[in-house]
């Protein structure tokens, strides 16, 4: 039996935010998601999550029905964390310590370190070129771990040492509950510290077993900022290169993020500065054009995205081409070839198969058939200043350049729109509607001159 125990109560001052510290985004969900997704991975019994600054965010963000919530008032360190959670486990069983603030670690190495903890402690440690900030694992002359010294605590040559304390620890639910209630604050920072309990059950002859990983960035614990980004790059960098190796094609894979999931048919192109979010799945010979935002998308075969356009909550129909410069609002939906181009922007709008709505137009709430040509500057008057209303148009319908449609609208099927009319009446199948001031021309007209008395 596996229980893990993640310690998220930390205000995380070196962050400088209001934000609880694991709730700061890792890919756009919160550090601590990440950390239960791995527990998760494990099949534990149960989860236990410490938390205490900010605990109701927390709690309110990341409620699943396999969590269970232990409250840590006062943040006096991370063995009294630990023990908060502690009478929640069950006796005979492995805990597991995560800490919230340190995403990065596979299930890989986790379960290496579980199952040598079911006979006593086991402790996961990493070699680092610059081991300041972690607490340093000290070894005997048999190489030995004979305790784990605080940064804050070490003497000089400790800090020498490079074997850092991870944070991962596993021991069996009886060993943490013997000697947590040991561990005494009696340091630099007043705190009960979890590893305390290493050098407690070496005293009583008990043998620590480690692991140490060689991956610098699989245990990286977020403090401030800057490591922050350090692990949303790496985070990034990895889902890059497991993409390309599905067969996708990434510009610059420095320069796409995914915060979300991402779905790829085969042949997929993306060219750099790729923003994705929620979820987005892209079919069969799709490009993405360079700056292109896309959130929660559907974006069927052999369709083309091209640059600086954002696109939320629509659907592309299969060989569609989208921008360059588009804005497609939520319930978007492109039939099977359609063009949508440069500055325009829909919302609630379903444009049919090969329609094109090609230069600086706004349609919204609108139905939209198949082979429609909107011209240049249409607009889709839906908004009366209190209601939205609907506009029509049926297959086949060409509405010439600069129009304003004032919904409520029905244009029927193979309708003609003249370029610069202001329709507000209903235009039968096959009709012209022609609403502009009819064209004077005044032959022996007078420019205006310059005025004399100009100074
Ligand atoms: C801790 C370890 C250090 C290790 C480093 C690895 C201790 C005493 N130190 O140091 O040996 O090298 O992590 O990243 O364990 N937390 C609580 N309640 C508390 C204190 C902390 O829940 O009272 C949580 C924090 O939210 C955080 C985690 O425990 O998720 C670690 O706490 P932090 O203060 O960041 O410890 P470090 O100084 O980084
Ligand atoms: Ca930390």
């Amino acid at each position: 039996m596996l229980e893990v125990v993640i310690l998220a109560a930390g205000q995380g001052t070196r962050m400088k935010s209001d934000l609880p510290k694991v709730l700061h985004p890792i890919a756009g969900r919160p550090m601590l998601a990440h950390v239960i997704d791995t527990a998760r991975e494990l099949g534990p019994t149960a989860i236990h999550v410490v938390i205490g600054h900010g605990a109701e965010r927390v709690r309110e963000q990341l409620a699943a029905d396999d969590i269970t919530w232990a409250v840590q008032e006062e943040q006096l360190g991370t063995g009294h964390a630990t023990m908060q959670a502690l009478p929640n486990t069950a006796p005979g069983s492995t805990v597991l310590v995560l800490f919230g603030d340190v995403p990065l670690t596979p299930a890989s190495t986790l379960e290496a370190l579980v199952d040598a903890a079911r006979e006593g402690p086991a402790l996961l440690t990493a070699i680092l070129e610059d081991a300041s900030g972690y607490g340093r694992i000290v070894r005997n002359d048999r190489g030995e771990l004979v305790g784990v010294v605080e940064d804050k605590d070490a003497s000089p040559e400790q800090r020498a040492i490079r074997e850092i304390n991870t944070g991962v620890l596993a021991a069996p639910q009886e060993d943490l509950a013997h000697y947590l209630p040991l561990v005494k604050n009696n340091n630099n920072q007043a705190e009960y510290y979890l590893p305390d309990v290493l050098g407690l059950a070496v005293r009583d002859g008990r043998h620590i077993a480690t692991f140490t990983t060689g991956s610098e960035l699989e245990i990286l614990g977020i403090n401030d900022r800057v490591q922050l980004n350090t692990v949303e790059r790496e985070y990034q960098r990895r889902q890059a290169e497991k993409l390309m190796r599905e067969g996708v094609s990434i510009a610059d894979a420095g320069r796409l993020d995914i915060r979300g999931s991402l779905t790829c048919g085969r042949n997929v192109f993306l060219d750099v500065n790729v923003i994705i979010e929620g979820e987005v799945s892209l079919g069969d010979d799709v490009s993405i054009g360079a700056n292109c935002v896309l959130c929660d998308v559907e974006v069927r075969d052999g369709a083309q995205i091209h640059p600086m356009s954002h696109v939320q909550e629509a659907v592309i129909g299969n060989n569609c081409s989208v921008g360059p410069f588009a804005r497609l609002r939520p319930g978007t939906v492109l039939g099977d070839a359609a063009r949508v181009g440069n500055f325009v922007e829909t919302k609630k709008a379903n444009i049919g198969r090969g329609s094109k709505v090609n230069h600086l137009t706004y349609i919204g709430d609108c139905d939209m058939g198949a082979d429609v040509n909107i011209g240049a500057g249409t607009i889709t008057c839906n908004y009366d200043g209190v209601n939205k209303h609907t506009t029509r148009i049926g297959d086949g319908v060409f509405v010439g350049s600069n129009s304003t449609l004032v919904a409520p609208l029905d244009i029927r099927q193979g309708g003609f729109v003249a370029a610069g009319s202001t329709v507000t009446k209903e235009v039968g199948a096959e009709e012209l509607a022609v609403a502009r001031g009819k064209q004077r021309n005044i032959a022996g007209w007078q420019r205006p001159g310059r005025r004399e008395d100009k100074d």
